[in-house]
């Protein structure tokens, strides 16, 4: 459907952004969904996160997706956050509510809902170690202690960010070595060791003899979608669970929060798909 005057527009801010999956995703979504949106990426400088939610504001964009550099930025300029934003300090999506605008994180819930969904693993009363403490662990760790994790395992290379990460997440959660990963249920790589196009591809962040059959194994990165970890944890007889599926769920929440429609996940699945398949 070309646009028209009754076409309504969102997008994604960061820096850089020319590679985002995200218009890929929901431009299907909203194609599947017979919905008159159009979804853009807009480069926008370091430092320019909350003139952007202005414009935002004064343009009327129906809702916002918030990529590196700006997500802590756009929580600081926003009123108005839900839990997850306000507890991690960083927003990945922003949507209204009547005429006020809310920041919201969707990653750590869309995390969740892809071990769920996709691979049948319910975090209540699992032991987890999550290895990194970036932004993407933060949404990652807090939202499987909110899930009901009984136990969280904090490996990082620095360590004032895995007891920062601790503190946050509160007393179930520890800062730990990869000792700690085969007591682990749930074993998750939120670092960029194994990323393509990185010094760290071609590596895993966890030696193969720490996993062991009865474990999923969950890596945050999408590109490749077989990392050398998933790989190992595949040989070994891991479940394995990759980064596409936080994407996905992260892009169907925000989807869902814009419109109040039921995200086509697989259909955004497929156009993911087709678009790495591409780049590979
Ligand atoms: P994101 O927003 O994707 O989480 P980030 O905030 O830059 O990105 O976090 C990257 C994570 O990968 C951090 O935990 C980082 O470890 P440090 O806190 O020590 O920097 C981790 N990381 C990146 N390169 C790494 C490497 N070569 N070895 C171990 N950890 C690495």
């Amino acid at each position: 459907m070309a646009p028209d005057g009754a076409t309504r527009v969102a997008g994604v801010i960061g820096s850089p952004v020319r590679h985002s999956l995200s218009p890929v995703l929901h431009n299907a979504a909203f194609a599947a969904s017979e919905l008159r949106w159009v979804y853009v990426a807009f480069d926008v400088a370091p430092g320019r996160g909350a003139a952007a939610i202005s414009a935002m504001a004064t343009l009327g964009l129906g809702g916002l997706s918030v990529t590196m550099p700006h997500k802590s930025d756009v929580a600081a300029a926003l009123p108005r956050l839900s839990p997850a934003a306000a507890a991690l300090e960083a927003v990945n999506c922003v949507r209204w509510d009547g005429d006020e605008l809310v920041g919201e994180n969707t990653d750590g819930e869309g995390f969740v809902r892809s071990l769920r969904l996709d691979s049948g693993f319910d975090p209540a009363g699992a032991s987890c170690v999550v290895v990194g403490a970036g932004g993407a662990a933060r949404a990652v760790a807090l939202a499987l202690a909110q899930a009901g994790a009984s136990w969280l395992g904090i490996v990082n290379r620095t360590s004032a960010k895995a007891e920062s990460l601790v503190a946050l997440v509160g007393p179930r959660a520890e800062v730990t070595t990869l000792e700690s990963v085969p007591r682990a249920d749930l074993v998750v790589n939120a670092t960029s060791v194994g990323m393509g196009g990185t010094s760290g591809a071609g590596a895993s962040p966890i030696p193969a003899e720490l996993l062991h059959p009865d474990q999923v194994v969950a890596d945050l990165i999408y590109h490749p979608l077989r990392t050398p970890l998933l790989e190992n944890a595949e040989r070994i007889g891991a479940a394995t669970v990759d980064g596409l599926g936080m994407l996905l769920h992260q892009a169907g929440l925000a989807f869902a929060l814009w419109t109040g429609v039921e995200p086509p996940i697989d259909v955004m699945r497929a156009s993911a798909l087709g678009r790495l398949s591409v780049r590979e």
